[in-house]
């Protein structure tokens, strides 16, 4: 996969597939599979290291993990998120953050929202370094939206989000994410872009989907937003596992003579 695979997928309409993935032996699982895409989200922040929401990632806690991920993907096309401000500051700045990434490993970066960012894209791209978009629910903007909100329900909102996927592409975006907008809102865009969007909480009409690889997996039990499905039970299967070992630590069945070394 690379990037024209992306425009040739809409192209065909073949769906792409994006989960996240934050460290090396998720990486060489995922290796293993036909998904299509690696994102290593800002989402790390919550779902790694436990914060509260993704104002947290920091670009080194993004460098750190994008060269884990790296190190075990194969040939999978990995994005990086750029955190919080990071590609707020000057051209320089911003251009070094995103340098870092894909000195990490990297394919490709992603930043929220585009106001304020169109020259940073189009340089980027311009660099060699393709840009995703997202828009929607950006969960950088929490402490403006209010909260983690869907996005785009009322006319308004619906308008700004259209220019800004519009904008997006205009600089030279080769993809969006919209998170957590209605339905037929994300159908609406898909069929205007020529650029892929993919979606996470934007319903079945995207040329993709994304999903937090814990959440798809049944790992994360506690907080389950409507738009995520668990695919496994994977938190049960881990327990099961971890519960099966300690009961053979405390019952002798572990360790068993093929487990050990012998004296010459
Ligand atoms: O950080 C992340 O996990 C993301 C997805 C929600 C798309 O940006």
């Amino acid at each position: 996969m690379n990037v024209l695979d992306f425009y040739q997928k809409k192209e065909k309409q073949e769906k792409l597939s994006m989960v996240t993935c934050y460290d090396y032996t998720n990486a060489k699982i995922l290796s293993q599979t036909s998904v299509d895409c690696l994102l290593v989200g800002d989402s790390v922040a919550m779902t790694m290291h436990g914060y509260k929401d993704t104002l947290a990632a920091t670009l080194e806690m993004m460098t750190f993990h994008t060269a884990a991920v790296s190190r075990g993907a194969g040939d999978k096309f990995i994005v990086s998120d750029l955190p919080f401000l990071s590609y707020r500051k000057s051209l320089s700045k911003n251009v070094s953050a995103a340098q870092a990434l894909i000195q990490a490993g990297a394919h490709a970066v992603k930043l929220e929202n585009v106001s304020g960012n169109e020259i940073f894209i189009k340089h980027l791209t311009e660099s060699g370094i393709p840009v995703m978009g997202h828009l929607g629910l950006t969960p950088q903007f929490i402490n403006i939206l209010g909260g983690h909100k869907v996005q785009g329900k009322n006319e308004e909102s619906a308008a700004k989000i259209k220019e800004d996927a519009r904008a997006l592409q205009e600089a030279g975006c080769f993809a969006i994410v919209f998170e957590c907008i209605p339905s037929l809102l994300a159908k609406e865009m898909t069929e205007q872009l020529y650029i892929p969007t993919i979606g996470i909480g934007a319903g079945p009409y995207t040329d993709g989907q994304v999903l937090v690889l814990q959440d798809l997996l049944g790992m994360t039990q506690d907080l389950k937003p409507k738009f995520v499905k668990h695919f496994s039970n994977g938190q049960e299967h881990m327990i099961q596992g971890i519960e099966a070992y300690v009961n053979a630590v405390q019952t002798g069945g572990f360790p068993k003579d093929e487990h050990c070394y012998r004296s010459e």
